[in-house]
């Protein structure tokens, strides 16, 4: 079952004078099972909007239904437990959110809040830190001595120890090495894979391109665009301000030079490299 947003608007601190409305009338549904990013301009409602999909926004106006379980705004929520369990979130920096006194407690805390015992809550955080690429010798230091890209991890590996039936990620690779933001990248592609519908906010065209398999586009806290990559940047990119990726304007200018291939099967280097490769053979 989707994500569904119908007519949602939310205003941020409703009747004082900082009151904002930073969605407005939102209509859009998140496919089971996609690889969904969310982009556009630096406040554009990005973080607001995915916010919502784990109940932790709640909707100022209209509903938000999520795998069967329905929020509706002013009407008593029945099953926020529920709704945060089925979709995990990782904040903007989640890594400032890490607050308990082992890497290992901090990550078995929400299959433990969650219902676990604290055996299960303790393998499921060992599965989760394995799986981000954190070294057994520091489940038991504190998180607070550790770098800013393995407390990154660590913070991820709290999400996903959770095995939400939704992963809500909001620009997770924002200031890692290129090395470390396509490890992340990978461990998300195999989460998707298995079965998880992944919803990432990035303002990381490259990313979008590579993995997205839908994308929406949003605008002064509207959505202005539901669409897949390929069309994105095939089409109207420029009038969202959204940058082309670099693979794609390389492959553009190899089509302009008169190589022949379908731009539908160019996501990574190796790809540019085959199409290269026949053109040389072909001659
Ligand atoms: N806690 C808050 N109180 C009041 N206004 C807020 C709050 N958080 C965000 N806003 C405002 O709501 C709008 C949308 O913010 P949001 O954080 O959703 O944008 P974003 O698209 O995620 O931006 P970025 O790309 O910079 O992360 C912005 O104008 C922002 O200033
Ligand atoms: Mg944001």
């Amino acid at each position: 079952m989707p994500i569904k947003f119908n007519d949602v608007s939310f205003t941020y601190s409703p009747k004082t004078p900082f009151q904002y409305e930073a969605l407005h009338h939102i209509n859009v549904e998140i496919k089971d099972g996609s690889f969904t990013a969310i982009v556009g301009h630096t406040g554009s409602g990005k973080s607001t909007l995915i916010q919502h999909i784990n109940g932790l926004l709640l909707p100022s106006a209209g509903s938000i239904e999520v795998d069967g379980m329905k929020i509706v705004a002013k009407e008593k929520v029945k099953h926020i437990k529920k709704f945060r369990k089925h979709a995990g979130l990782v904040f903007q920096f989640p890594e400032y959110q890490l607050f308990e006194e082992s890497v290992e407690k901090d990550v078995a805390f929400g299959p433990r809040n969650f219902g676990d015992d604290e055996k299960e809550a303790v393998r499921k955080a060992h599965v989760a830190l394995k799986r981000v690429g954190i070294d057994e010798a520091l489940f038991k230091r504190s998180p607070f001595e550790l770098s800013g890209g393995q407390r990154r991890r660590v913070a991820i590996a709290g999400i996903i120890a959770m095995e939400p039936a939704i992963l809500v990620l909001d620009e997770p690779t924002a200031g890692l090495d290129p090395r470390g933001a396509s490890e992340m990248m990978t461990l998300f592609e195999d989460i998707h894979k298995s079965g998880t519908t992944i919803v990432l906010v990035t303002h990381d065209m490259n990313i979008v391109l590579r993995y997205a398999t839908e994308v929406i586009v949003m605008k002064d806290g509207t959505i202005v665009k539901v669409t897949d990559p390929m069309s994105l940047f095939e089409g109207d990119y420029e009038d969202y301000n959204l940058e082309i990726p670099n693979l794609y304007h390389f492959a553009k200018l190899l089509q302009t030079g008169g190589y022949k291939f379908d731009m539908r099967n160019i996501k990574t280097i190796e790809d540019i490299v085959s199409v290269i490769k026949e053109g040389y053979v072909n001659g």
